[in-house]
């Protein structure tokens, strides 16, 4: 593949806007203008393959039809009114989700971010138990508000910003099924873990290790949390990884691609944690909202109707089998959510992709690639991806 025009406009950085921004981010050499499908274009007039979506937020791409039209007519008819007030768009989304994940968690509660549906998570299972410990995975990402980031591996050293973590936390090494007992005991009230593990290299952890913690949480009395808020709704193919490696928690947090840009997220909660609730006890201003719920419905509507979860299977198989050349040896994780195994640092391979114009995501594995595509994503496009790792060094 010869350098795309993307490769001469991302030489030079994009223009420059006023600087009072707070810089959290190293920022990529690209500034985007519109999107369409699974294209963004950038301000230099680039053109640049999405396989990252926006930290695995854009599942259907983008400007899709029925999704922009949805939160249109939502606007339109009320784009607001709080949980205390009934509306049948938050019934409906509420209802479609639960039968989307199909795995008997039948009680949703909406927030607004995947770190609020972990902080909710985790006080349930608090409450419930009546424990104060949580067990969580080595190299496991959960968010960046006080007790997800208190279950988040190395937050304490890199970048937890509390004088204090609210509770008890110990971390399993991935994988290890004869560790899980030491961590998991009758003082724990749960066990948080991302299936898939998302920021730390799309990295599965499998159905043995998920069905071990299972077991333990039944035999000491801990609920079992699936962070799925990267590896959920619909990212591997299937509705959750829970759904993949038949493995069913007490309860599913999810985020991310659930409204496919329109910031919202959910807590799925099974019987037993759902007969803790009491008015009161959980709450949100903005989590629940109309037009989040009119996205929510959307999705699922379209990963349905489009039959998407059969398209990620298939694509990303191909993408798995295609993609192993120039500087990749190998993929871990699921689905839209696979670790490209590389030679050199990814960092690396993340930039010279991109002066290619194909945007991809690194992870906290320097030597993984991480592929996060929109939904939406076809064999061709893989093939892009493959011509410009073939032209990398290996
Ligand atoms: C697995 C996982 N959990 C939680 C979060 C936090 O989500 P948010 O940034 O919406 O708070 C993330 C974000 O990357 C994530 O990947």
């Amino acid at each position: 593949m010869s350098p795309s025009p993307a490769a001469a406009a991302m030489s030079s950085p994009p223009r420059h806007i006023r600087d009072v921004l707070a810089r959290v981010f190293a920022p990529y050499p690209l500034e985007v203008v519109s999107a369409e499908g699974v294209w963004l274009h950038g301000s230099r007039g680039e053109r640049v393959l999405d396989l990252y979506g926006g930290h695995a937020v854009a599942a259907l791409g983008y400007a899709h039809p029925a999704w922009t039209q949805a939160l249109a007519e939502q606007a339109r008819t009320c784009q607001f009114q709080t949980n205390a007030v009934a509306m049948a768009v938050r019934e409906r989304a509420a209802e479609r989700l639960v039968r989307f994940a199909g795995l008997g968690l039948e009680t949703v509660f909406l927030v607004n971010s995947g770190a609020e549906a972990n902080e909710n998570a985790l006080k349930m299972a608090f409450r419930v138990t009546g424990r104060a410990h949580v067990a969580a995975v080595e190299h496991s990402f959960h968010g960046r508000t006080a007790a997800a980031g208190a279950v988040t591996w190395g937050a304490a050293q890199k970048w937890y910003g509390f004088p204090r973590a609210p509770f008890d936390v110990s971390f399993v090494p991935r994988r290890d099924v004869a560790a899980i007992a030491q961590h998991v005991t009758t003082r724990t009230a749960a066990v948080i873990v991302e299936p898939i593990q998302g920021l730390g290299g799309a990295f599965d952890l499998g159905a043995t290790f998920l069905q071990a913690l299972r077991r333990r949480c039944d035999e000491t009395g801990a609920l079992l949390i699936f962070d799925e808020v990267q590896c959920g709704m619909g990212r591997t193919g299937h509705p959750f990884a829970a759904n993949l490696y038949g493995v069913i928690p007490d309860m599913i947090t999810t985020a991310k691609a659930l409204g496919n840009g329109f910031p919202c997220a959910a807590l799925l909660m099974g019987p037993a944690v759902a007969a803790g609730l009491k008015l009161d006890v959980l709450g949100t201003t903005f989590g629940g909202g109309p037009l989040a719920c009119a996205a929510i419905a959307a999705v699922i509507e379209a990963i349905e109707s489009e039959h998407l979860l059969e398209r990620v299977q298939r694509v990303s198989a191909y993408l798995r089998e295609r993609c192993l050349v120039g500087p990749v040896t190998g993929h871990q994780g699921a689905g839209f959510l696979t670790g490209l195994k590389t030679t050199r640092p990814a960092k690396d391979i993340q930039a010279e992709l991109l002066a290619r114009g194909i945007l991809t995501g690194t992870s906290s594995d320097p030597q993984v690639l991480r592929i996060l595509a929109p939904y939406i994503l076809e064999e061709p496009h893989v093939d892009l991806l493959r011509d410009a790792l073939e032209e990398l060094p290996a």
